[in-house]
């Protein structure tokens, strides 16, 4: 596997090769990045990942200093899965314009999250903008825990006329239900007993009043529970640990 931290040598490799398979990530790999790089090596005659955590996207900057980086054990779980480069920028290669320049979206993106986060979904367009210019892959493969950024990142890309496929992927989940996210890295463990029962309450509530009341008294801080074109969302916060989840109303027929 191929490791690019220059920007000039990943054009170099790229030049004259067919579009490959693309994950974007931050790092901090767990299955659900697994899964999402399972079907980007089986769908692609080559797989790209990339690890870069964006500054741009987070609103809070402890959060940011928070955010688990575990590269070496990352790096081996990508070649192990088969993926053929890596792009590791740092900062100052992918913003060469010291943040001047930056994408933003009006509407979807100040809902659900964005009216909790700030800029956090401009700072994820701007980025994934950035790197789908630099890999120009035919696939590139997004987590479904990540809803809302899915769809906003889906209409970037018809917006601006992207030549990419833009692919969602279901949400891996702990067998207690818990949505596999990095973040859960920093549940200590009576965080990590409760953290389940988010999965637990937005699926079994009747409206997201309801869920909201429930999940106060098992003790989370609640950013939202929304249910929004048949799909139920919620943010809710265990100490530091924001996490998120979403479930569909209604099930998919058989
Ligand atoms: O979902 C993520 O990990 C990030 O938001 C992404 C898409 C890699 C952009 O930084």
């Amino acid at each position: 596997m191929k490791v690019f931290d220059e920007l000039d040598a990943w054009r170099d490799y790229r030049a004259g090769r067919e579009a490959p398979g693309f994950i974007p990530t931050m790092g901090a790999l767990h299955p659900g990045h697994l899964s999402l790089v399972q079907r980007g090596v089986a769908e692609n005659p080559w797989t790209v990942a990339s690890i870069f955590v964006n500054p741009a996207q987070f609103n809070d900057p402890a959060d940011l200093r928070a955010y688990p980086r575990q590269v070496d054990a990352d790096l081996a779980q990508l070649e192990t899965a088969g993926v053929e480069a890596v792009l590791l920028p740092n900062e100052k290669a992918l913003y060469p314009d010291e943040y001047r320049y930056r994408l933003s979206e009006s509407e979807l993106s100040r809902r659900l999250c964005g009216a909790h986060r700030p800029g956090h979904f401009d700072g994820v367009l701007t980025v994934v903008l950035k790197l789908l210019n630099l890999v120009r892959p035919a696939s590139a493969y997004f987590g479904e825990k990540d809803y809302q950024q899915l769809q906003l990142i889906r209409g970037m890309a018809e917006a601006f006329f992207l030549q990419t496929r833009i692919v969602g992927c279901p949400i891996v989940r702990e067998v207690d239900g818990l949505a596999m996210s990095s973040r859960n890295l920093r549940l200590d463990p009576e965080q990590r007993r409760t953290a389940p029962q988010l999965h637990r309450v937005i699926t079994t509530a009747g409206g997201p009043g309801e869920a909201v009341a429930a999940l106060a008294d098992l003790g989370f801080e609640v950013d939202y529970v929304e249910d929004v074109d048949d799909r139920r969302f919620a943010a809710a916060r265990l100490g530091e640990v924001r996490l998120i989840d979403n479930v569909p109303l209604v099930e998919p027929a058989p």
